[in-house]
This record gives structure tokens, C-alpha cells and sequence, in this order.
């Protein structure tokens, strides 16, 4: 199977280079088009992958498209890419796309008066994915869409690219908008935690170089602990807790200063903008 990135910035260089490094798939196998060439370029001698000049030209090389370009953009890409992309599966990693969404679309750019135009629609496979950027490191998080229209082979592929990436997880299209913002978005808020904490341990005399990976390391232990143990959060954090101890005083504060509004507020900010 050969795979082609749509667009080759953050995501998409995460995904790539994560699929090359884990020996998922051979660089032979992978292209991508982004319309400055010159850094596709550089990206390409770097990671590894066959850059080309179109989107309609990737669409030509590869079977399985990543649609990796900004949400906004997908409509104009897929429409210019034409009917290059009959018989192709399409995986989108674009926030806010779903597989209903695709449909429309696909049959939106559809011409019932053409043949081709009748084969793009029912031709064309779609699965939504929503990752998040710890897939650098193999600590993503992969939402996959319960529905979707891959052959079962595409699948089992797409699965085994994925899953030496992280955690991959199906859930329903209706639940992907909020499962997005608590895993797409929640690195950037334990981002600002790691930040303030950091801040905090300058303000006592720690160095600033040592107090990132000290409390990097801290948050990624208290996770790794929750996730080995399956034990509640609240129980990790009672035995954290002694009586009467400092531990205790600092969650009063944390609770005093609204933490856990703040957090749940946060999700509230994503699902709701306006
Ligand atoms: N970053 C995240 O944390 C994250 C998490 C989950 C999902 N996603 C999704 O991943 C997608 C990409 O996000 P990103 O953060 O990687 O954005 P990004 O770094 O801005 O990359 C966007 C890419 O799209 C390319 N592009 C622009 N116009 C294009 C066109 N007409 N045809 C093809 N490619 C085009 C850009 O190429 P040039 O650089 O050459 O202009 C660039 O390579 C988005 O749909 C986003 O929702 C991102």
C-alpha cells in the first residue's frame, strides 16, 4: 500500500516520521505534496518521504491519502484533485470532519452527468482520525471514527500505522468534537500547567533548564501511574495526601482557586466558541 500526505506541516511530519521510524512502512511507499515546495522539500530530504509538484499528481502515486492540510482547505484541495481521486481511500485528520461530512462533500463533487463524477462518489473510502501532537514521541492519542468506509484490509493497515503511535481509540462521529478536546487539545492545557509549575519552582530557587523535565517528568509519572494501575485519580491522589501534611494544603488552594472549574471550563471554551 502506498500512502500520501496532503499537506505537510505539524500533523502530518508527526504521523510520517512516526510511521517511518516505527518500520510500519518503507519511505519507498510514502509521498506528499504541500504547495511550498521548497520546504516539502527540505521536510523530504529529512524525513524520508517522495515529495511531488500537485495534490492531483499524489493523488496518482499513492492509494491511501492523509488529509492532513487545515479543515478550511479541504473542499478547494479534493475539488482541484478531481477525478484522480476515484478508488482511493481517504484518511482526514482534519478537527471538525466526520465521515458524514465527507459524504456530503464527495457527493457535492460528484457530476451526476459524468461517469467519473458517479465513481468518485461511490469509489472514493473515507475514515476520520483525530490524533494529537505526543504522537512525536508515541504517546499520541488516536480517535478513530466508529463509522467510516475502508475495506477491511485498509483498516487492519491503517490500525497497524497507528497503533506503535500511541493509544487508538474508535468512538462514535457525534463524540469526536469533544473526544478532540480532550485529547487534541489537553496538551497544550497540561502544557500550561508544566509552565506554571515550572514558573513556581523558579520562584523557590530551582533553575529554570531543571524545573521543565522535573515537572515534565512528575506529570508524566502521575499519568503513567493512572494508566498502569487503572486506579481512580482521586485515590492516587488521597495516597499522595497524609494527614495534616503539605500535599493537602496545596489541593485546598487549588480547589480554592477553582482548578477544577477552570479545567472543566476550558472543554466549555472549545465546544462552545463564539
Ligand atoms: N496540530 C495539531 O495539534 C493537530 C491535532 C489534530 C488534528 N490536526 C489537524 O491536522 C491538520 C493540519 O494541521 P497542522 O497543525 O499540521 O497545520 P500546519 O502545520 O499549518 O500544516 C498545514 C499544511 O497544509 C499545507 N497546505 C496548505 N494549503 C494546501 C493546499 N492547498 N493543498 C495541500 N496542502 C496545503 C501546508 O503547506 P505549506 O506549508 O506548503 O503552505 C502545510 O503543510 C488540520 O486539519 C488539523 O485540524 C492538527
Amino acid at each position: 500500500m502506498k500512502i500520501g500526505f496532503i499537506g505537510m506541516g505539524n500533523m502530518a511530519q508527526a504521523l510520517c516520521e512516526g510511521f517511518l521510524q516505527s518500520g510500519s512502512i518503507d519511505s519507498k511507499d510514502v509521498y506528499a505534496y504541500a504547495p511550498h515546495q521548497d520546504k516539502l522539500q527540505a521536510n523530504a530530504r529529512r524525513i524520508g518521504f517522495t515529495p511531488v509538484a500537485s495534490a492531483t499528481e499524489l493523488a496518482k502515486a499513492a492509494d491511501m491519502l492523509f488529509v492532513a492540510c487545515k479543515p478550511y482547505q479541504i473542499e478547494a484541495v479534493l475539488s482541484g484533485i478531481g477525478d484522480a481521486l476515484a478508488n482511493k481511500a481517504l484518511i482526514s485528520v482534519a478537527a471538525g470532519w466526520t465521515l458524514e461530512k465527507y459524504e456530503l462533500l464527495l457527493a457535492k463533487l460528484s457530476d451526476p452527468a459524468k461517469d467519473e463524477g458517479e465513481l468518485l462518489l461511490d469509489s472514493v473510502r473515507v475514515q476520520c482520525v483525530m490524533p494529537n501532537t505526543p504522537a512525536m514521541v508515541r504517546e499520541g492519542v488516536f480517535l478513530v471514527e466508529t463509522d467510516h468506509s475502508l475495506r477491511p484490509e485498509e483498516r487492519e493497515f491503517l490500525f497497524s500505522l497507528l497503533t506503535p503511535l500511541g493509544l487508538v481509540h474508535e468512538l462514535p462521529g457525534h463524540l469526536l468534537a469533544i473526544g478532540t478536546a480532550v485529547t487534541g487539545c489537553s496538551p497544550a492545557f497540561v502544557d500550561l500547567l508544566i509552565e506554571a509549575y515550572a514558573d513556581a519552582a523558579v520562584r523557590y530557587g530551582i533553575p529554570r533548564a531543571d524545573a521543565y523535565p522535573l515537572i515534565s517528568q512528575a506529570v508524566l509519572g502521575a499519568a503513567k501511574l493512572q494508566l498502569v494501575t487503572g486506579k481512580h485519580p482521586g485515590e492516587l491522589k488521597d495516597n499522595v495526601c497524609s494527614p495534616s501534611g503539605t500535599t493537602i494544603r496545596g489541593v485546598q488552594a487549588l480547589e480554592e482557586h477553582g482548578f477544577r472549574a477552570a479545567c472543566m471550563a476550558s472543554v466549555d471554551s472549545v465546544m462552545n466558541p463564539s
